[in-house]
Parts: structure tokens; C-alpha cells; sequence
């Protein structure tokens, strides 16, 4: 099966087999903000197979009333559209809970009793999925108690082989990474596994690659012969909020770069390939990855920036510092900001600086892609100097607004002939109406019909690491010794300036 149907026309395909969705960690915050209303909004759309049942499993003492009441108020608060109560109801009557701990055989034992009685009152054979909505530190156990319960193996190599979904982070660095692979390997085929990267089930993410293939102009373009740079920015004006615990821990390589960013610039980047087939696609962004040349970590070459922010004030509102927040210990050197400067060795990119960056409390919230093209020679409009011609940019923007834009250059209106950088841009909202589905919607959407192309395969996310492991076992051995500080709310720290200044190139201006 393809990807890149949207929901529209997913509605027209058969309806997933019917499922019984295991959520682990279901009563944490992931389940409350993402996947119950990604669960709700498909009900709503009639995209959820007919028989389904949602099955919390996790350690607090809960009753199937009480599941039933949080996941309604989550609801009321995350679902993109009102609660309705005949769809509501429809979800709720087939909602139960199981209190049970993640490292008890006997509990796992409870769970596949509690599967094979659904299925003798169903009357038919159900395809399993497993969401793994918990911390990491559970991951091994869950895995091998479903193993070791049988529920893993059910109808393996079959339409209703059990299905198992989870969340980042895969790992803290390479070695964890294979290690957890290795541990998923040994219970469940890599068919059966969906590592969610939620950025690519955003949209305009997916749009990346229709923009790309479906159009026959830009891939004569779409090389070192024409491009001059492209930059990734995910900038965010959250601050770490409650999560501090866990982002200490992470930092923004970790948290941002390792998975979302370079999972833009594989799709970017990438080759096209021979078909929309999952491993078609995720064949390509795997070699593109490893195509990307190690990083140069210290002296005059460096590629990388990173930084930690202090107090200042998002618009009028003065917000802590890094070190001020909930969580955070006073001598923390985990960095809120990275940026990086990538070269891909192979024959499309050689020579062109991919240039990522993603920061927290920076001024706005915007993400993007820009391929930024050649500038034409300055013989006639540059006036000998064709730095005064703006490059001609092609902008993906992800959020907040969901929009293309191509900066040209044009006659500015008057009696001289003066150009003038001007954009050409479309919004989704305009072309195809508000209400795009979440990004959690489609993946889950897609997790049920078994259709891995949005999802990281094992060597995608090995390959990633690869590439960030040496960095992070730099920055732990310097202690602060090159970490940058910027005031929150602003663009963030004046050395990333650097790392394109080298190449006579700055990064694009993004926030007014
Ligand atoms: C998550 C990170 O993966 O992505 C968070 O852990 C971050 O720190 C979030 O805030 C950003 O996602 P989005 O969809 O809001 O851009």
C-alpha cells in the first residue's frame, strides 16, 4: 500500500481489520493530548475500523469509568473539533483499562487472557497494536513481556500480524540505539514496527515530497548546480516548561535535531524514488544519511553551535532563564539550541551546506526548509555587483502557517527599472480550507492500515545517530567550555552567525 493518500481518500479505502489498540502510558500526558484526540477525530471522520477497541494499560489504579472520564476531559481540551457525545459514546463503550505493571510476566499474562476473551466475544481474530506512549526505561521490559505472553507473535507474517508503535527517543546515542533495535528485533519482525517521528506526519512534510516529484520544474533545479545553500530552522518560543526533567537529559541535538531535522533534510535532499512504496522512500532518505559527512567539532572548521538560553521576555512577557526552570540543575550544560552545518557527499549535493538549527524560547514559533538558489550573475540588474540581487528562495513553511512561498525578484513599480525581491506564495488554508488533520491522526491512521512509509526504519534512525553520537560525547566532554548563551526571545546566539559567514551566507531572517 502507498502513503500519500490523503484522508479523503484514505476514507475510500477499505477500513482497517478490526483492532484492539493497546496503549502503554495511558494515562500519561501523551495519551491525553495526542492520541485520544487523534483517536476521537478519525472516529469522528469514520476512519477507524468498525470494530475497534482502545485498551489502557498502565501503573495507576484506574477503573474503565475513570479512563473513560480523563480521556473525555483531554478531549474537551486537545480534540481539534467539539466533543460529540453519539461519536463519543460510540469510542467509550468499547474503552477499557488495565492497571498492571510494565516489568510483571503476570500481568502481561492477565492482558493476553484479557485479548483472547475480546476476541471469543467479538467472535473474530483482531489485529493487535501496541502503542508504546511510556518513558524509555520501560521500552525492554513491555517488549519482552510481549514476547514472552505470546500477544507479539499473534498472526505474524499475516494481515493481522500484531502492530507495535514507539514513540522517540530511540535511543540516547548510537550504541543504545542498536541495542534497542537488537532487544525489537528479537520479538517483533521490522514490518511489525512503527517509530513514530510526529514532524512527518505533519502535512506539509509529506507536501515535501509532492512538491518535489509532482512537479516537473524543480527537479532540474534541485542540485549543486543551481542551488546555493538550504536551511532547516525548527524555532520554538516554548521554554522547557514542565518537561525539564527529561529535557536535561536530552538537549536540543538529542531532542530536535537527531529526529525531526534531519528527517526534513532527508526528504529534501533525498533521491527520488522508484516508487511511493515504504521502503522505496525510506531506502532513499537512509542513503542520503549516510552520505552526510562527519562533522568537524572543533577550531576555526567547526560545524557546530550550540547554546542554552537565558531570562528575557517572549513579546512583553519576561520569562526565566535555562537555569531558572523547574527541574533544571543550576550547573546544567545541556544545550536549548543547535546548529549545525552538514555537507552530503554524493553527486547531486557535493559542496552545497545544508544548515540546520532548533532552538527553544527563540523570538516565535516557526519552522521551515529554504532552498536557497544561485544568484544570476550581476551583469545587468546587479550593477557589477550581484550580491544586490536578492537569491531566488524557495520556503516550505511547517508552522505556524502551513505555506510555500518562491522569493523572485521583480521590477519595482516606477519610471527606473529597479528590481525588487518579491514572494509568490500559496497557504494551505486558502487553497484547501482550515482543519487539516493532526499529525498523530495520520500516523495512527496509517499504524492500523500497516503502512510504515511515515515511520523510521531501524537503520534511518541508526544512521542518524551515527552522525550526532561523536558531537554529543564531544559537547559531554567540554563541559561548558564552548557553550553559548542567548537572551530568551531573541534569534538566538551570535556564534551560529558563524557558521555561515564562512561560506558568505547568513541565515534567512525569519521573525519580524
Ligand atoms: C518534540 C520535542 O518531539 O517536538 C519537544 O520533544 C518539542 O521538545 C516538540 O517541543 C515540537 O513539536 P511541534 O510539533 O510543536 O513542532
Amino acid at each position: 500500500m502507498t502513503s500519500l493518500t490523503d484522508t479523503i481518500e484514505r476514507a475510500r479505502l477499505p477500513l482497517a481489520p478490526p483492532t484492539a489498540m493497546i496503549i502503554f502510558g495511558a494515562s500519561g500526558d501523551l495519551n491525553s493530548r495526542k492520541l485520544g484526540p487523534a483517536l476521537y477525530n478519525l472516529a469522528l471522520d469514520g476512519l477507524l475500523p468498525e470494530k475497534f477497541f482502545l485498551m489502557g494499560y498502565g501503573r495507576q489504579t484506574l477503573s474503565k469509568e475513570g479512563f473513560q472520564d480523563q480521556t473525555a476531559a483531554a478531549l474537551r481540551q486537545f480534540s481539534r473539533r467539539p466533543l460529540d457525545k453519539t461519536s463519543w459514546e460510540k469510542i467509550a463503550k468499547n474503552m477499557s483499562y488495565h492497571c498492571g505493571h510494565y516489568d510483571s510476566p503476570e500481568d502481561f499474562q492477565t492482558l493476553a487472557k484479557r485479548v483472547h476473551e475480546l476476541e471469543t466475544e467479538v467472535g473474530e481474530p483482531l489485529q493487535l497494536l501496541f502503542y508504546l506512549a511510556t518513558p524509555p526505561s520501560v521500552f525492554k521490559p513491555i517488549l519482552k513481556h510481549l514476547g514472552s505472553c505470546g500477544l507479539a507473535q499473534q498472526r505474524r507474517r499475516t494481515a493481522l500480524a500484531s502492530k507495535i508503535v514507539i514513540e522517540k527517543p530511540f535511543g540516547r546515542d548510537l550504541q543504545s540505539a542498536l541495542d534497542l533495535n537488537r532487544e525489537i528485533a528479537v520479538i517483533f519482525d521490522e514490518e511489525q514496527v512503527f517509530r513514530i517521528d510526529h514532524y512527518l506526519g505533519k502535512e506539509t512534510v509529506q507536501d515535501l515530497l509532492v512538491q518535489r516529484f509532482a512537479n516537473a520544474i524543480f527537479e532540474p533545479i534541485w542540485n549543486r548546480q543551481y542551488v546555493e545553500c538550504v536551511q532547516i530552522t525548527v524555532a520554538e518560543s516554548m521554554g522547557v516548561g514542565s518537561r525539564g526533567g527529561y529535557y536535561d537529559a536530552s538537549g536540543a541535538l538529542r531532542d530536535m535535531i537527531q529526529n525531526h531535522t534531519l528527517q526534513l533534510l532527508s526528504l529534501i535532499a533525498m533521491e527520488p524514488p522508484v516508487s511511493l512504496r515504504p521502503e522505496d522512500i525510506r531506502g532513499e532518505k537512509v542513503k542520503l544519511l549516510n552520505a552526510i559527512q562527519p562533522l568537524h567539532l572543533t577550531g576555526q572548521s567547526s560545524d557546530v553551535v550550540r547554546a542554552q538560553y537565558l531570562s528575557g521576555k517572549i513579546g512583553e512577557t519576561p520569562v526565566p532563564g535555562y537555569l531558572e526552570e523547574e527541574a533544571i540543575p543550576l550547573d546544567s550544560s545541556t544545550e536549548t539550541y543547535a546548529a549545525l552545518r552538514l555537507s552530503i557527499n554524493n553527486w547531486r549535493w557535493k559542496g552545497v551546506p545544508f544548515y540546520l538549527r532548533s532552538g527553544k524560547r527563540l523570538k516565535e514559533r516557526i519552522s521551515e526548509v529554504a532552498v536557497q538558489f544561485k544568484r544570476p550573475p550581476g551583469i545587468l540588474f546587479g550593477e557589477g555587483n550581484q550580491h544586490s540581487l536578492a537569491p531566488n528562495t524557495m520556503v516550505m513553511q511547517i508552522q505556524p502557517d502551513e505555506k510555500v512561498t518562491l522569493l523572485l525578484n521583480s521590477k519595482k513599480p516606477g519610471l527606473e527599472t529597479r528590481p525588487r525581491s518579491v514572494q509568490l506564495h500559496y497557504a494551505y488554508e486558502t487553497a484547501f480550507g482550515s482543519n487539516t488533520p493532526e499529525a498523530y491522526e495520520r500516523l495512527i491512521l496509517d499504524a492500523l492500515h500497516g503502512d510504515s512509509t511515515l515511520f523510521i526504519r531501524s537503520d534511518e534512525t541508526e544512521a542518524a545517530w551515527r552522525l550526532v553520537t561523536p558531537l554529543l560525547e564531544h559537547w559531554q566532554e567540554q563541559g561548558k567550555q564552548d557553550l553559548s548563551y542567548y537572551a530568551a526571545g531573541s534569534y538566538g546566539p551570535d556564534e551560529a552567525q558563524q557558521l555561515l559567514a564562512v561560506n558568505n551566507h547568513e541565515w534567512r531572517y525569519l521573525f519580524d
